[in-house]
């Protein structure tokens, strides 16, 4: 199944990034994944008919996926802007998300391990302009991240990586079902 990962954060050494790319690797006989940064240039309604190159391209491979993957941090209790702004784009014009299933993993340093933040994204994905295929209840909330990593930067906690087994697992089975 080809999806794409739209990681939340745009940092250079992101837990969040590493944990799209550990998820790349380790269910790569399952899904192929290419990862999108949502480095895009703010929306703006004057231009969604004739976007800026980065957003054509942005929502080209939303569109040709089967399914998204959105790992990302939680930012002062929300989503961070540029996934915001990204999702902002995807739903206008040709609204690329809309029912696309969709499953959502979030890393922080905090305690909560992004809960306010994926409700808030929940939320945004059932929008009318989004209207994306959310895969129900499976919270995937990773806290304290910075505690989750050797030092070779590789994700070796079994309880992270056990539940990911089970998430991936289940997302590709409703993908199925409500195909
Ligand atoms: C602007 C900003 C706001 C943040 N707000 C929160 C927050 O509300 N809750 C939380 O748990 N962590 C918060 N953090 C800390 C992040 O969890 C931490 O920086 C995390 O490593 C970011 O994810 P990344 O490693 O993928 O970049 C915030 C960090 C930044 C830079």
């Amino acid at each position: 199944m080809k999806i794409v990962a739209i990681v939340g954060s745009l940092r250079k050494d992101s837990y969040n990034l590493k944990i799209a790319k550990f998820v790349k690797d380790r269910y790569k006989d399952k899904l192929e994944i290419e990862i999108l940064l949502p480095d895009l240039p703010i929306f703006n309604e004057d231009i969604e008919k004739d976007p800026p190159v980065e957003v054509i391209n942005f929502k080209d491979k939303i569109k040709k996926a089967e399914g998204v993957l959105i790992v990302s941090p939680e930012y002062n209790h929300s989503i961070p802007g540029g996934l915001k702004n990204a999702l902002d784009w995807c739903s206008r014009v040709d609204r690329v998300l809309a029912k696309k299933p969709v499953f959502i993993v979030g890393a922080s340093n905090g305690n909560v391990g992004t809960a306010r933040s994926q409700m808030d994204l929940r939320t945004v994905l059932n929008s009318p302009g989004l209207n994306s295929y959310v895969l129900p209840a499976n919270l995937v909330l990773i806290p304290n991240v910075q505690n989750l990593f050797n030092e070779s930067g590789e994700l070796i906690d079994e309880r992270t990586i056990n539940y990911l087994d089970k998430v991936v697992d289940n997302f590709i089975d409703w993908r199925m079902k409500i195909s």
